[in-house]
């Protein structure tokens, strides 16, 4: 029995599930070397030592080891599916034309380069470019359409809103609020600021587990399929677009090296999740709330690069 992984690179499952747990036991090893978010007091709370990673193949087949079905919030892996709904139900030039899709190279709530180099955000994946790209939606659907729509992609109808962590969001986004009303300044934010602003920090609070993280990489690493009941929930040629945003512009001011090193699209949270699209198809999810300097999980980061070197999953591995 092989997993689908890459015809020339066969390996059996055995080899797959040593491959993971030695990823589980790395990412563990290494929260020691990070730091939990604080500057949202509810995200101070959680286990700097907790780790755990899940990976599903679209036969339904799960490895998964650790916290995998821990719940923390969503938080920035929403911007993923903020954009699949954009293009969705705005499609690709008007989605395009209120956001850009270049890497910032600056860190996910820079207001720098939004006031100096240029009026529209530089990508659907840094703060400003998803509170952008929600204004564009704030008009057309709910807060609970939208995570509806997260449930499904995530294959994981259990998600809610962690109200503690809104709360939280809430009461400490003054950054974001200035984002957004500096975009507004610039007629560039579409929708209602105070509107846009409360759906974005609802969609950051989505409670989900690696286990639903991996469920969304699968949906997008599935060409936009769900595998389990054949129904299409991202177009596939959005799905290409959000896999090379992912890929540029997912790790924040970390992509280019993480697009070296793992080579894997995926996009992370500062609630310790990453979620990665793999070959295959195959999602992998990963939980460990202690951050690394650019906010990115300092366990899933060594994980992943030991999952992508060992099972040879970087795109350009050919
Ligand atoms: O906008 C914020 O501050 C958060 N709710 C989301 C940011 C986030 O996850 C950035 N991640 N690395």
């Amino acid at each position: 029995m092989y997993f689908h992984i890459e015809s020339g690179n066969p390996k059996t499952r055995e080899q797959i599930r040593r491959v993971f747990a030695e990823a589980y036991e790395i990412g563990k090893a290494n929260t020691a070397r990070g730091k939990v978010a604080d500057y949202i007091p509810e995200l101070a709370k959680a286990d700097k030592n907790a780790f755990g990673l899940c990976m599903i193949n679209e036969e339904g087949e799960s490895i998964a080891f650790g916290d995998s079905e821990t719940r923390f919030s969503m938080q920035s892996i929403c911007k993923v599916v903020i954009l699949a709904l954009a293009l969705k139900t705005k499609g690709f030039e008007t989605t395009f034309s209120h956001v850009m899709m270049e890497p910032s190279g600056d860190s996910f709530n820079s207001i720098l380069k939004l006031d100096t180099r240029s009026n529209l955000p530089f990508n659907p994946m840094i703060n400003a470019g998803a509170i952008e790209t929600v204004s564009l939606l704030e008009g057309d659907l709910s807060f609970e359409e939208m995570m509806a729509y997260a449930r499904s992609l995530c294959l994981d109808h259990d998600i809610c809103l962690d109200e503690a962590v809104y709360r939280s969001e809430f009461e400490t986004g003054d950054r974001n609020r200035a984002i957004a009303y500096l975009l507004k300044s610039k007629s560039v934010l579409v929708g209602d600021p105070e509107r846009t602003l409360d759906l974005y920090f609802k969609m950051c609070s989505l409670s989900v587990s690696a286990r639903s993280l991996a469920g969304l990489g699968l949906v997008i690493s599935n060409d936009g399929i769900d595998p389990f009941t054949g129904k299409l929930l991202i177009d596939p040629e959005h799905v290409r677009t959000i896999k090379s945003i992912m890929f540029t512009c997912g790790m924040y001011d970390y992509s280019g090296k993480f697009g070296v090193r793992v080579g894997v699209p995926g996009k992370s949270g500062v609630g310790g999740g990453m979620m990665c699209a793999a070959r295959g198809p195959m999602g992998i999810g990963l939980y460990g709330p202690a951050l690394d300097a650019f906010g990115n999980s300092s366990g899933a980061v060594k994980a992943m690069s030991h999952i992508s070197k060992e099972l040879k999953l970087h795109v350009f591995d050919y």
